[in-house]
């Protein structure tokens, strides 16, 4: 947490972004294991989550992280053809394409919502998309919450606006 204090000092806008990364047991995870023994220096910005498998990414993970205060979701999987599970990752593949269209209408840019094939011997690659995707959604700025429900909502119903107020979304510290 210190280390994340004295980087957002150091941000030139004052935003450091809270990225949650959901991380195959098997390969992701282990790629983050080893940039760490190999030293390789990434942005700390991103909060892991262990899963088995990409493909135990449910939705509804990827909307609860934005609507608890996430700026950016990253799902990290083994290759196509090297799931432990054999087709976890293209289940997964599947469920983010569903998924980015989904948050799109809900206001969510695409560049904070991400799914990287990335082995457990790839530690550099982790470190290379980390980073890459830190930088992407910082400037983009803080994820202000489903925003446009309202308005589509209202688009639905044949109303100018449901509501004045934008969706209330609860943050919380990850
Ligand atoms: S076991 Fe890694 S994606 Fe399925």
């Amino acid at each position: 947490m210190k280390q994340l204090a004295d980087n957002r000092a150091e941000s030139s806008n004052g935003f450091e972004p809270k990225i949650v990364g959901f991380f195959c047991n098997w390969c992701t995870y282990l790629a983050a294991d080893l940039a760490g023994t190999s030293r390789l220096h990434y942005a700390p910005n991103v909060r892991v989550v262990r899963v088995m498998c990409s493909g135990r990414v449910d939705p509804q993970f990827v909307l609860e992280a934005f609507a608890k205060g996430a700026d950016g979701v990253l799902i990290g999987g083994c290759h196509p053809g090297d799931c432990h599970y054999q087709e976890g990752n293209y289940k997964a593949l599947r469920r983010y394409v569903l998924l980015r269209r989904l948050l799109e209408q809900l206001g969510v840019e695409p560049g904070r919502f991400r799914l990287e094939w990335i082995s457990a011997s790839e530690g550099e690659r982790l470190r290379a998309v980390i980073n890459e995707m830190v930088e992407q959604v910082r400037a983009l700025g803080p994820f202000r919450g489903f925003n446009r429900l309202p308005v589509k909502l209202a688009q639905l119903h044949g109303q100018k606006e449901c509501s004045k107020e934008p969706a209330s979304v609860e943050t919380v510290e990850l």
